[in-house]
């Protein structure tokens, strides 16, 4: 996974089952990515254990009208393909963010979305750059450290802060929010996938039921949490299942998937150095790397939609109630967009990459993580003259997520950088 070549040698895709978690751990989805996108982009994947079919679109043009066509493809009975039935009942419908359809979207994501744009985070800069500080802290002293696993702690950090949550339960939040995504990974998982998944979800969600009922209604903060609080939707304020939910899924999209962002930037500068030593004296060229990373790591996979009535995409005809995964790593290396798409780029332009989404669900942390890896960028850019990577690479056993698991890295320091102030994360 995550190569920087391309990987074409043939492989085979009937018979391959697409939610297996193992699969990704261990091959390149690029390589089926890539088959599929040229002789079969709409493709019907049947997992072969009794669970239900799902279609797998995998060219750009198409993973893009499912996403911004919430009409024929809507979001309201679950948008991750994971170890539930799909022909079961998604029980956040209408009640969390990411599993409603516009008009009720809109209203629950309109207030959280004025506070995340990207002039509104810049009132966090300060804050995200000490956490920036802290991650980079153990590269100093220029001794091996594993960056995946520190990584975890970085979105933690940040959306912790914002959604106010207290300190002392990060690292386990963060934990948890892994096991929802890792779920069959020897390193997460506890029991069954379908336990692992119950027992990650409960604690979750008893931590946010703590939060939610410490606060009293008529002081509810001015953090995320106490915007959700605000909130009034048709039938009123949001119930305390409500809060929790919402609660989940801003810490979910931020937790699972901001770490192999970072990891992709520090792998790329270790396989490009001279790219990156353009970036550091053209400032102008920062904002293209990042959106260069993101489009390189994509770590979120795939997403899913259900029709709500017979379509044709690419070819196929997909008829009502069926569910339609958009794998995005897929779409962000379609050689039909993308110039020489194996080809990691900081000059790219266009970069139409669709790594955050697109349409009405496009993601609502984009602003902060796009601040967040340029504050990442300009620091490694100050403080190191290099990355090499010192052992092995792993990734996770996620069918939504292509992420690290471990990255053991050792960074040189650039002789003439100051020494930062270095902020722990408290
Ligand atoms: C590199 C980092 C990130 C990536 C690659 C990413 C990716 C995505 C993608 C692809 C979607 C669209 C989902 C869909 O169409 O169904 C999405 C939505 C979402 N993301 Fe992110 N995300 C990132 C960071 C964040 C952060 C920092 C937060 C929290 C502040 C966040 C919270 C969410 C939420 C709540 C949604 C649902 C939005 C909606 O339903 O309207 N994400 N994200």
């Amino acid at each position: 996974m995550l190569l920087s070549r391309p990987p074409f040698e043939p492989v085979e895709f009937e018979g391959v089952n697409l939610l297996d978690s193992a699969y990704y751990a261990s091959a390149d989805p690029h390589a089926l990515w890539a088959r599929l996108r040229e002789e079969r982009p709409v493709h019907l994947c049947d997992p072969g254990d009794g669970r239900e079919p799902f279609w797998v679109v995998t060219r750009h043009e198409d993973v893009t009208r499912v996403l911004k066509d919430h009409r024929s493809f809507s979001s309201r009975r679950g948008t991750m393909l994971c170890i539930v039935d799909l022909s079961m009942p998604d029980i956040a419908s209408d009640d969390m963010m990411p599993d409603t359809d516009p008009p009720r979207h809109r209203q629950l994501r309109e207030p959280l979305n004025r506070a995340l744009t990207p002039r509104a985070v810049a009132d966090h800069e300060d804050r995200v750059r000490g956490i920036v500080r802290s991650l980079l802290s153990p590269a100093l002293n220029e001794e091996p450290f594993d960056l995946a696993q520190a990584a975890l702690m970085f979105p933690m950090a940040f959306t912790g802060s914002i959604m106010g949550l207290p300190e002392e339960n990060w690292a386990r939040m963060s934990e948890l929010t892994t096991m929802t995504i890792a779920y069959d990974d020897p390193d997460y998982s506890n029991g069954s996938p379908r336990a692992t998944v119950r027992q990650a979800h409960h604690e979750l969600f008893s931590f946010f039921r703590d939060e939610v009922s410490r606060r009293s209604p008529s002081d509810a903060g001015t953090d995320l949490i106490g915007i959700l609080r605000s909130m009034d939707l048709d039938e009123g304020p949001l119930d305390e299942r409500q809060l929790i939910l919402n609660c989940y899924a801003l810490l979910l999209g931020a937790n699972v998937t901001t770490p192999h962002a970072v990891c992709t930037m520090i792998a790329m500068m270790g396989e490009h150095p001279e790219q990156f030593r353009a970036v550091r004296d053209d400032p102008s060229l920062r904002a293209g790397c990042v959106q260069e990373v993101l489009r390189w790591s994509s770590p979120a996979s795939h997403f899913m939609r259900y029709t709500t009535r017979e379509v044709n995409l690419g070819g196929e005809r997909i008829g009502p109630d069926e569910p339609v995964s958009v794998w995005l790593g897929s779409a962000n290396r379609d050689e039909r967009v993308f110039d020489d798409p194996f080809r990691f780029d900081v000059t790219r332009r266009p970069n139409r990459h669709v790594a955050f989404g697109v349409g009405p669900h496009y993601c609502i942390g984009a602003g902060l993580a796009n601040m967040a890896l340029r504050l990442l960028l300009d620091e490694l850019l100050e403080l190191f003259d290099s990355v090499e990577q010192v052992g092995e690479v792993r990734h996770l056993a996620s069918n939504f997520i292509a992420g690290y698991k471990s990255m053991p890295v050792r960074f040189v320091r650039r002789k003439d950088a100051l020494t930062p102030d270095t902020e722990e994360v408290r």
